[in-house]
């Protein structure tokens, strides 16, 4: 399966995909290309170490968003792309793009939606005072994280635990949790009904 992956930053997730494919966790499934839409994401950095085509597509020489998505669309089609991962990937993409890849887009979140939506949710939870946090990975449709979920794993946050430490934890499922979402919907065991994700057993 030809996958496409959207990255802002770290690229930290996109590592654990490219480690879970070569240690052959993931099988038949293949990154075609990175695309970036900040021109120094370490993600670009991890792509070109490892010989993945990759991309930066430079938003200001695009007038909306739409216009910006169109260009991701048109290059993800060109490389056949049949399954796009978000891994930190820090724009909200529009409506078009959903529509173009519905069901097929996936997302990962660094706490148990719905809560804590948006930017900072590991420092939202941990300020918070909630006792158990975690990750979600999720189908992407219009709404700010807030699509279908596919998995969710939880934490729980020790009273004397540190900021530092959740955020390694939280990371350390996340390296876990999105190849196993992506093992699943390459063996077409994910279905959708009245947005409610559903494992074939
Ligand atoms: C991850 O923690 C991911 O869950 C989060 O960005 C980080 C990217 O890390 N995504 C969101 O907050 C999406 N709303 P990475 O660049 O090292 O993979």
């Amino acid at each position: 399966m030809k996958i496409g992956i959207l990255a802002s930053g770290n690229g930290s997730n996109l590592q654990a995909i490219i480690d879970s494919i070569n240690k052959g966790y993931l099988q038949n499934a293949e990154i075609s290309i990175v695309i970036s839409d900040n021109e120094n994401a370490y993600a670009l950095k991890r792509s070109k170490d490892n010989n993945i085509k990759n991309l930066y597509i430079n938003k200001k020489e695009y007038k909306t968003r739409i216009e910006y998505d169109t260009k991701i669309v048109e290059v993800l089609k060109e490389e056949k792309i049949e399954l796009v991962i978000l891994a930190g990937y820090l724009r909200w993409i529009s409506e078009y793009f959903v529509n173009e890849y519905r069901g097929r887009i996936m997302n990962i979140h660094p706490s148990l939606l719905p809560s804590f939506k948006g930017l900072n949710a590991i420092e939202k939870a941990y300020n918070y005072g909630v006792k158990i946090t975690g990750v979600t990975v999720h189908f992407v449709d219009e709404t700010e994280d807030a699509g279908p979920i596919i998995l969710q794993e939880t934490i729980i946050i020790n009273e004397n635990m540190s900021l530092e430490k959740l955020e390694e934890e939280i990371h350390k499922i996340e390296h876990k949790l999105y190849p196993k979402a992506i093992d699943l919907f390459i063996k077409d065991k994910l279905y959708i009904e009245n947005k409610k994700v559903f494992i074939r057993r």
